[in-house]
């Protein structure tokens, strides 16, 4: 039996190495009907006026995602940006964009439902312990270190902890970058190896104990369920969502 509601998505980067999972996935949803991809070098504009989808997801490039977005509001899709570096200016001139016609949004630096529910529960956890380290494992081929998820979670942890945490600080440090960064007294440690896919660990510290609340990825695949929630909640209505954290109703700081 087919579905009361067929939702129309199109993806740019459909040939990148997370589009190309989510490309699958799109095909595969009962509930979605995959009006197909678009790639560098493509006319988007014309792509988006023939094909006519209700949604463009977007995983492309961060020097090129909010044109996309923008184009997609101008042709009446709502965008579904999962492409990481959008500074928050350029979030507010996408919300802004889609409020204008009445569009529904959502950007999400981080699609990944365990990685979401990961900082909250060490944001849970903070205040409690005296001391937290972010240990980011990723693939070899990541361009920037560390990962927009490990700072905004040490972010988040400093937040969570008014009086601050202990940052150890060797006496002396015989390997140059050994303690890692530093951000809001949280250490921040990225490993970055072939066979990764996007992992992190937040080890929280207190004497005669520690808590470790990890997030461990096996494929792209688990950014599917974060991207096909936001396909399905952004035709709902004109809300604009910052994070995956309030498309799950988690009250999200939007950094999720
Ligand atoms: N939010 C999340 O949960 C999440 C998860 C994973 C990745 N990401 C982010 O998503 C982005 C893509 O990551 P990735 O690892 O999949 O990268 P990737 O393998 O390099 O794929 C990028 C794709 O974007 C396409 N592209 C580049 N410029 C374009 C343009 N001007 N117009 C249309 N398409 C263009 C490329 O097309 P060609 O194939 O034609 O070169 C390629 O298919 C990155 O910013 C990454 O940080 C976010």
């Amino acid at each position: 039996m087919l579905p009361d509601i067929v939702v129309r998505v199109a993806l740019a980067g459909h040939r990148g190495r997370t589009g190309s999972e989510l490309a699958r996935a799109l095909e595969a949803a009962t509930d979605v009907e995959y009006v197909g991809g678009v790639g560098r070098g493509d006319d988007l504009a014309a792509f988006l006026a023939r094909r006519r989808p209700q949604v463009l997801v977007d995983f492309t490039h961060p020097g090129v995602a909010l044109d996309n977005a923008l184009a997609a509001v101008r042709a009446g899709a709502a965008p579904v940006v999962g492409t990481s570096g959008l500074g928050p200016e350029a979030v507010d001139r996408l919300e802004e964009a889609c409020r204008a016609v009445g569009l529904g949004g959502v950007v999400a630096p981080n699609f990944a439902v365990g990685a979401v529910l990961m900082m909250r529960l060490a944001e849970l956890a903070a205040p409690f312990f005296e001391a937290v380290e972010v240990i980011e494992m990723h693939h070899a081929g990541k361009a920037d270190a560390p990962s927009g998820t490990a700072l905004a979670t040490a972010r988040r942890l400093a937040a969570s902890k008014p009086g601050g945490f202990a940052h150890n600080r060797p006496l002396t440090v015989t390997l140059p970058g050994a303690r890692g960064g530093e951000e809001g007294g949280v250490a921040v440690h990225s490993v970055r190896l072939p066979g990764v896919v996007a992992d992190q660990e937040v080890i929280l510290g207190l004497p005669g104990q520690t808590l470790v609340v990890a997030h461990r990825t096996t494929s792209r695949e688990c950014y599917v369920p974060g991207v096909l929630l936001a396909v399905r909640k952004v035709v709902e209505g004109p809300r604009f969502y910052r994070g995956l954290d309030e498309l799950l109703g988690l009250g999200g700081l939007g950094l999720g």
